[in-house]
């Protein structure tokens, strides 16, 4: 692990209108992550983990607060150079895998290289070799519904890290599989975090996804009010 921090957060504060109501989701969160780390986020529903997230991943903005990823004060660029980051540096894993319907497998790994007008041939060859860290290289010409949830999750994995981003956001990656599929995914994440030292920070509501990871956050009412490195 490097001895500077991939990501420093300070003071993050977010708030939400709803019907003329103002609610405070996150009330200051600081929080230094490194590279090669590998983090898992717990709290109960509504501590506002998902929030968080979407900013680090620079999907959304704080409202006050420090943000340096890479070193760099995000909160100075512009919507045009958040996304540039965003598709460059950050994969995203979600609950609900998000993968495109109508394409297959292998072209689905390959969109986050589309933007980036990579050359087809490389691309595929890329994706195939993505598909085969996965353990899904039979599957490259299916179609996402012709795939169990954790193999989906395995392709959207594939997705996620196919542009070697400097960090990877799961958000409750396992939720929507049953256990002992979510316990294989989860494996598949750790490899990589260990052979690849792939930056992981994973968001869970299961106690025992969070305990493999080597860094544990617990959040509360917007606040991160625990810290546990293993
Ligand atoms: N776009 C939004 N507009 C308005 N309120 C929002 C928005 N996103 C989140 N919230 C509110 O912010 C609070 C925190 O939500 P968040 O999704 O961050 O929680 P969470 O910790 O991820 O919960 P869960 O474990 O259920 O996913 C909730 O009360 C939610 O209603
Ligand atoms: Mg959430």
């Amino acid at each position: 692990m490097s001895d500077k921090p991939l990501i420093k957060l300070h003071n993050i504060k977010k708030s939400y209108q709803i019907g003329g109501n103002h609610q405070q989701v996150l009330n200051g969160v600081a929080l230094d992550i490194y590279k090669g780390e590998l983090m898992s986020i717990m709290g109960q529903s509504g501590s506002g983990k998902s929030t968080l997230m979407n900013i680090m991943g620079l999907l959304d903005r704080a409202d006050e607060g420090e943000y340096y990823f890479e070193g760099g004060d995000v909160s100075r660029i512009d919507d045009d150079g958040l996304a540039s980051i965003r598709n460059r540096e950050i994969g995203f894993v979600f609950q609900a895998f998000f993968l495109l319907p109508r394409l297959t497998a292998l072209e689905n790994i390959c969109l986050p290289l589309v933007y980036r007008d990579t050359d087809k041939q490389q691309m595929h060859e890329r994706a195939m070799a993505m598909l085969e860290k996965v353990s899904m290289a039979d599957w490259a010409q299916h179609k996402p519904t012709e795939l169990s949830g954790g193999q989906q999750q395995r392709v959207a994995i594939a997705r996620a890290l196919i542009g070697q981003p400097a960090l990877v956001l799961a958000d409750e990656p396992t939720g929507a599989l049953d256990p002992r599929i979510g316990q294989e995914v989860l494996d598949l994440f750790i490899h990589l975090n260990e052979q690849e030292h792939t930056t992981l920070v994973i968001i869970t509501h299961d106690p025992e996804v969070a305990k493999r990871c080597r860094h544990q956050v617990m959040m509360q009412n917007g606040l991160i009010v625990e810290t546990k490195k293993a």
